[in-house]
């Protein structure tokens, strides 16, 4: 891909002013080392909790520790992206204010998760600046990272998703009764959800009306919108897809089944990030051949449905009665060397390494073809 005059200036974006900043830097650490360094050109760029954006040299030494969580933090330095679409490098400005340039950038590979990473907003600094960049665009971002209104678009599309409530602040505080009445429409136990956040973070399980009150001030926490949905009872199954917006052929790995052990009413972010021995990922999924082939065919459909591009999770609960229910739609998923996403498609035969090359190839051409 890359010719030994130019490889390819790819700028890894991390960190970032999402509640799962630490969850970021993690991922960076893992794609930074194992990125294949003959054909690209890596520059790691760590965006603080405030938003600065900097070179962050030490990233090899950024993992997961409940003590010590890591975190970008703001040097006296920081990278000035362009927003002008001439191909204007990057600039960097020293804590006295001189500025050098730092090249020109190819392609940024965000790794951010949550809001201004995976819901659109970074990414339209990518379109204004006319870069390619991996995954989905404005669009596919914002409504995806959407609960309500990922939902409303399965919904109207006619994918199978469990049914929601939505409930806003407002809602809550001037009109809880309503509220209470639809919620209780949907029986206990429900699950409450911030509408825009990740990693559980927010969420709860409310097996008594009187627990109801905190499980929505906890996710309003995290956001002024909310969705309560019933409790599902069945498996979670997820799907890797990876394709572009302007290629037919769309691959889906082998489904990979989350299982949750341990002290953990169901998949939440200490089951995922901290006490890692409590979540397993079995993939492929112990499933029927028409199981497997209904979670690929509709992880398919969801990707094409947001007119996604690069890569997307696809997470489903598979029920007791075999029924396949989309659970929702993660454009820039987990990207450590063990999360589900890598691992999924690791045994699905592509490799890490490869699916990182893969990836920026992706927004290479699409950059290439959406001109
Ligand atoms: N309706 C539901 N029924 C059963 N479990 C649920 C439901 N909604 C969420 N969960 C549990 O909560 C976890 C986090 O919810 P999810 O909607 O995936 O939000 P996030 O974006 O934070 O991952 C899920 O992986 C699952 O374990
Ligand atoms: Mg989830």
């Amino acid at each position: 891909m890359a010719d030994n005059d130019h490889r390819p200036l790819v700028a890894v974006l991390f960190g970032g002013r999402s509640s799962e900043h630490s969850v970021s830097c993690v991922t960076a650490a893992g794609v930074i080392g194992a990125i294949d360094a003959q054909a690209f050109d890596v520059l790691p760029i760590g965006i603080t909790k405030t938003g600065v954006w900097r070179v962050v040299e030490d990233w090899a030494s950024m993992r997961f520790d409940p003590d010590a969580m890591p975190e970008v933090t703001d040097n006296g330095t920081e990278v000035i992206p362009p927003i002008s679409a001439d191909g204007a490098p990057l600039l960097q400005r020293d804590a006295e204010g001189a500025c050098t340039e730092l090249g020109a950038v190819d392609v940024y590979f965000p790794l951010l998760h949550g809001r201004f990473g995976e819901d659109g907003t970074v990414q339209g600094l990518f379109e204004l600046s006319d870069t390619a960049f991996v995954g989905s665009g404005v669009f596919s971002s914002a409504a995806s990272m959407d609960k309500h209104y990922t939902k409303s678009l399965m919904a109207q599309a006619g994918i199978p998703t469990c049914p929601w409530e939505l409930v806003t602040e407002t809602m809550w505080e001037t009109d809880r009764a309503s509220v209470e009445s639809r919620v209780a429409e949907l029986g206990l136990p429900v699950f409450v959800k911030p509408a825009r956040a990740g990693s559980s973070m927010g969420v709860s399980r409310v097996a008594e009306a009187a627990e109801l009150e905190a499980a929505l001030a906890g996710a309003f926490a995290h956001d002024s919108k909310a969705i309560v949905e019933p409790q599902v009872i069945g498996r979670e199954v997820e799907c890797a897809v990876l394709g572009s917006l302007y290629d037919a052929t769309l691959r889906t790995s082998s489904p990979g089944e989350i299982s949750v052990s341990g002290d953990h009413a169901f998949y939440d972010f200490d089951a995922k990030y901290l006490d890692l021995a409590d979540a397993e990922v079995t993939c492929p999924a112990v499933l029927d051949e028409a199981t497997t082939a209904r979670v690929q065919e509709l992880a398919a459909s969801v990707f094409r449905l947001f007119d996604c591009t690069g890569l997307a999770r696809v997470d489903t609960f598979v029920t007791d009665t075999g029924e396949v229910l989309i659970n929702e739609l993660n454009t820039l998923p987990g990207f450590t060397p063990t999360s589900a996403y890598p691992f999924m498609w690791a045994q699905s035969g592509l490799e890490y390494s490869e699916l990182i090359s893969e990836l920026i190839s992706i927004a290479l051409v699409d950059h290439a073809r959406a001109k």
